[in-house]
């Protein structure tokens, strides 16, 4: 059986991955390819306990909370119930809001950048990401979006960190550029742009 595509999204707080993936869905369902979202930090026990550290309910040390999000992922590619490893295998397409670029950019303001990536190293060699679609926002607006829709902020959602992290973000890219699959996308742009943008690349890697 031929796996499944396993395409990622990322980008700052706000910048437009939940309604681009929920698109990216329906355009892949059309073509009658099974399809299944999912995100991280997942809804699952390691998840959960990240959504208390993030809203501040829980104080943590950013190592702590690093470690937290590589054994989220692992338990999110393993698990029995609704792990990404087993669905890929059984030919199933996965889009997953959020993955691994997102540990390496938000952990590595604070935390060094290959301890990060040790942290993580068992994801990578478990799970081939097929593409990533990168959102690129300015930090302005996407603290304008996070204030209109939400009462509280996160952990990470200040301008100085959401900053940092699109720094880290793309030298990422400039660093991975050669070696994976990664779409820039333009997240000012509309959504019915970003959208078709996305499906002109994507529907490329669909048979
Ligand atoms: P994320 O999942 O990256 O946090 P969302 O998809 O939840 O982002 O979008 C954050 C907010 O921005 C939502 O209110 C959404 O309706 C809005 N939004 C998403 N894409 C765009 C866009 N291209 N232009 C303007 N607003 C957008
Ligand atoms: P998310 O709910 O996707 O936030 P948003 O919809 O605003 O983009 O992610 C929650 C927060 O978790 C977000 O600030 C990014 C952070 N995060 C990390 O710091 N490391 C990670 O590995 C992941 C998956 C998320």
């Amino acid at each position: 059986m031929k796996r499944g595509l396993f395409i990622t999204f990322e980008g700052i707080d706000g910048s437009g991955k939940s309604t681009q993936v929920g698109l990216l869905k329906s355009k892949i369902c059309k073509t009658n390819h099974a399809c299944y979202t999912t995100l991280e930090p997942t809804d699952g026990p390691i998840g959960s306990l990240l959504r208390l550290v993030l809203s501040g309910r829980i104080k943590m040390d950013e190592r702590s909370i690093a470690a937290l999000f590589a054994a989220d992922r692992l338990d999110h590619i393993n698990n029995d119930i609704s792990g990404i490893r087993d669905k890929l295998l059984k030919g199933t397409s996965v889009i997953c809001d959020r993955y691994l670029l997102s540990s390496y950019a938000y952990q590595s303001v604070r935390t060094p950048l290959d301890w990060v990536m040790n942290l993580n190293s068992e994801a990578e060699r478990l799970v081939n990401v097929d593409c990533t679609v990168f959102i690129d926002i300015s930090p302005d607006v996407a603290i304008k979006r996070i204030a209109l829709n939400r009462g509280n902020r996160d952990l990470f959602e200040t301008k100085d960190r959401l900053v940092a992290v699109r720094e880290k973000y793309l030298e990422l890219i400039d660093m991975y550029k050669s070696e994976r699959n990664i779409l820039i996308v333009d997240g000012e742009a509309s959504v019915e742009e970003i959208s078709d943008t996305i499906w002109e690349h994507v529907s490329t890697l669909l048979d």
